[in-house]
């Protein structure tokens, strides 16, 4: 056995965070500046897996009830049929910053996936590597929509609704996005738990309100896909307004949006769990500098621009 190593790219979601928990449809694409690399070294005397970015190095048998790494490696492990895995350490760590709504534990797992899974032969498909990362997504979000796992595992552009098959959609034109990161860290599993505090007092009007955010992602879909994709600075406006109406944006989050908008974005709204983490602005190519400056002026730990649907080398 030699050294081998995978990666995986981090994702923002574009339209349908929430909602998506609840059967409404999500956009989301993968984010390649940022990347989650995992390695597979043999020896050792046992199966270590070594966290890099968190300080931790543990046998797998000696792993925390819950670990999404060790759980990972089983079931890998049982995938391939065998009893136990052979002496090696698998070594993750990630440029993607933690619980900021790029998809850095679905991204890590998978990169983890990738290499174990090459270091012992077996070989798997996108949606069997989306299946195994999902379910160590459930130790870490408690009820996940799947989308991080898919978007990440598929590193293609996907319209997601939850227990179907993904449909990679088409960008017909490419665009131009700024994410920007409030610096907040904020765990999904809790702001998905109050929505769903919220929807249980409320499932009338926090139906309807997931209803309409499921719309505006179907119309960003055909959007993006018939190539008009400046049309969807609005769909961001009236999503980020669904979004602060059920209680997932935050006061950093809504400076950065209005900062984008007034610097020239032609639309902007947070990505992900919210609460923290990170917000998008589309952009043309000629604002992006001023968007980004006006964004780092409101306090934006760090901004990532990227184009959606460029061809990659
Ligand atoms: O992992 P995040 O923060 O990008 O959020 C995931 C998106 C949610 O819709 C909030 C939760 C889910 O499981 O889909």
């Amino acid at each position: 056995m030699t050294v081998v190593t995978a990666t995986a790219p981090g994702k923002v979601i574009l339209f349908g965070e929430h909602a998506v928990v609840y059967g409404q449809p999500a956009l989301a694409v993968p984010v390649n500046q940022v990347q989650a690399l995992a390695t597979v070294t043999p020896g050792q005397g046992d199966f270590w897996i070594e966290a890099r970015d968190l300080g931790r190095r543990y046998r797998l048998g000696d792993a925390p009830a819950g670990d999404p790494l060790a759980k990972a490696a089983d079931l890998v492990r049982e995938r391939a049929g065998l009893d136990r895995l052979p002496d090696a350490v698998l070594a993750v760590s990630a440029t993607i910053p933690i619980a900021s709504g790029l998809g850095s534990g679905a991204a890590v797992v998978t990169a983890a996936v990738r290499a174990l899974a090459q270091s012992i032969g077996l070989i798997l498909a996108p949606a069997e590597v989306s299946a195994l990362v999902f379910e160590t997504e459930k130790l870490l979000h408690g009820t996940p929509s799947g989308i991080d796992n898919t978007v990440v595992a598929f590193e293609q552009p996907v319209y997601f609704v939850k227990g179907q098959p993904p449909e990679p959609f088409r960008v017909a034109s490419p665009f131009h996005l700024l994410i920007a990161d409030t610096g907040r860290p904020s765990p999904t599993k809790l702001a998905v738990g109050d929505v769903r505090a919220a929807h249980e007092r409320e499932p009338d009007r926090y139906g309807q309100l997931f209803d309409a955010m499921g719309a505006i992602a179907r119309e960003a879909r055909r959007l993006i896909e018939s190539g008009q994709p400046e049309a969807l600075g609005p769909l961001m406006g009236r999503n980020h307004a669904l979004l602060q109406t059920i209680g997932v944006s935050s006061a950093e989050l809504d400076r950065l949006v209005g900062a984008a908008c007034q610097a020239g974005a032609l639309g902007a709204k947070l990505s992900g769990g919210g609460r923290g983490g990170n917000m998008l602005a589309l952009v043309t190519p000629q604002a992006a500098a001023t968007v980004r400056q006006a964004l780092v002026g409101e306090g934006a730990v760090r901004v990532i621009h990227t184009v959606v649907g460029q061809a990659r080398c």
